[in-house]
């Protein structure tokens, strides 16, 4: 009885509490942050996401953008970030990135090449959507371990993503190798690689592997490396991995233009001068920042061969001065003594790739625009 009085006093003491708390809201809902201004200002926030991405990553950071308000927003805190694995019967899963340790129970086979994607880009849904693609690379290349992890699922998260999160994302990752690699994968069988702002959190989880361990990854893929919003959290250093690759796009505003792995390779010469030129069927920077990827995942999914050759510089490339027994082609296998900087010709529409005619410069091939 005495008890029963107790929970009723307590019950009564709650709602009087929740009754002050309610009161006050709704007092202050009056003046400032009804749910209605919340909605308002995130609105707000996305427009001017949207707006300011395409422009490049400086004006992106420097958005003036509420970040108290964004940070309401379901999907910016980094544990909502999501890893996308395989089963054995051939289905695509998604897990939150707090189960790391998990991604063993589904189909990673350690005697498979293994490649990590570390997705840290995000196109609307339209014309094309980078994880419509990750999904149809991971269905089509059974033959490897492919492990997705995501970052950017919408623009809001892709800002806090690159503003905030860098350091913790690269954790996350290197978290994964380590896991896999106690599950049997061996270290040189792993390429970890990565998209713009990917490319970055994918080198600094292989620097992180390799400072707790003393050991190197095999390779890291990065694509077109974003230039971020500030210098040190451009991750991609030629001592990331055993071998890095670096696939330019851009070079402007979205992409590192400098030579920053093993192997540069610059599609169409682009980004390798400061002249502002555009990729084939380009009318935007941000498509030429799209394009690289574009060309990698044709290179991985449809299985086409992409070449590109050693050639000292752009000029040397126009020349035909190049060193033709020395190609490479876009994907995972690479020749040990290749290294250098390496061009091609490719084109506006898929199938991107000229074969073996992207190797020797024709001014009838080469397309690219003036950026204006
Ligand atoms: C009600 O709001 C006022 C001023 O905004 C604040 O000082 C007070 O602590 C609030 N009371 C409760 C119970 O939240
Ligand atoms: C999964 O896909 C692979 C390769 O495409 C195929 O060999 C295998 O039989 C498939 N497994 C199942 C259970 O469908
Ligand atoms: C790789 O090189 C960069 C820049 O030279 C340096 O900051 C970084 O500590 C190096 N990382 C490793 C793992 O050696």
């Amino acid at each position: 009885m005495q008890q029963q009085r107790f929970l009723l006093f307590c019950l009564w003491l709650q709602s009087f509490c929740l009754y002050l708390i309610c009161a006050n809201a709704t007092a202050k809902s009056g003046d400032e942050l009804t749910h209605q201004s919340i909605e308002a200002i995130q609105k707000r926030n996305l427009d001017i996401l949207q707006e300011t991405l395409p422009l490049g990553w400086k004006a992106f950071c420097d958005a003036p953008v509420d970040e108290a308000v964004m940070l309401l927003h379901n999907g910016i805190n980094p544990c909502d970030a999501a890893i996308h694995v395989m089963t054995v019967n051939n289905r695509s899963i998604e897990l939150p990135i707090k189960a790391i340790s998990e991604i063993t129970d589904f189909d990673i086979n350690p005697k498979r090449k293994t490649l990590v994607y570390v997705n840290a880009y995000y196109t609307p849904d339209s014309y094309f959507s980078v994880q419509a693609h990750l999904k149809l690379l991971q269905e089509t290349r059974r033959d490897l371990n492919i492990i997705i992890v995501d970052f950017a699922r919408d623009v809001l998260q892709l800002y806090y993503t690159v503003r905030h999160h860098v350091a913790v994302q690269g954790h996350f990752v290197a978290k994964i190798l380590n896991v896999i690699i106690q599950h049997g994968v061996a270290p040189a069988d792993i390429t970890v690689a990565g998209h713009s702002v990917g490319a970055n959190i994918a080198a600094l989880a292989a620097q992180i592997y390799a400072r707790q361990t003393a050991k190197l990854t095999g390779q890291l893929i990065a694509i077109d490396p974003a230039l971020m919003c500030q210098p040190a959290d451009i991750y991609v250093h030629r001592n990331s991995s055993s071998r890095v690759v670096v696939i330019h796009g851009e070079g402007d505003v979205f992409g590192v233009r400098e030579r920053r792995g093993t192997i540069d390779i610059y599609p169409n010469g682009i980004g390798f001068f400061p002249r502002r030129k555009l990729q084939p069927g380009c009318g935007t920077k941000i498509c030429s920042h799209m394009y690289s990827f574009v060309l990698y995942m044709e290179a991985l999914i449809e299985s086409v061969m992409i070449p590109a050759v050693k050639c000292d510089s752009w000029s040397h490339f126009r020349k035909r001065q190049c060193d033709f027994k020395d190609a490479v082609a876009l994907g995972l296998k690479y020749p040990d003594k290749a290294g250098g900087v390496y061009f091609c010709l490719t084109q506006p529409n898929p199938p991107f790739t000229f074969m073996e005619h992207g190797l020797r410069y024709q001014r009838n091939l080469a397309y690219a625009a003036k950026a204006n």
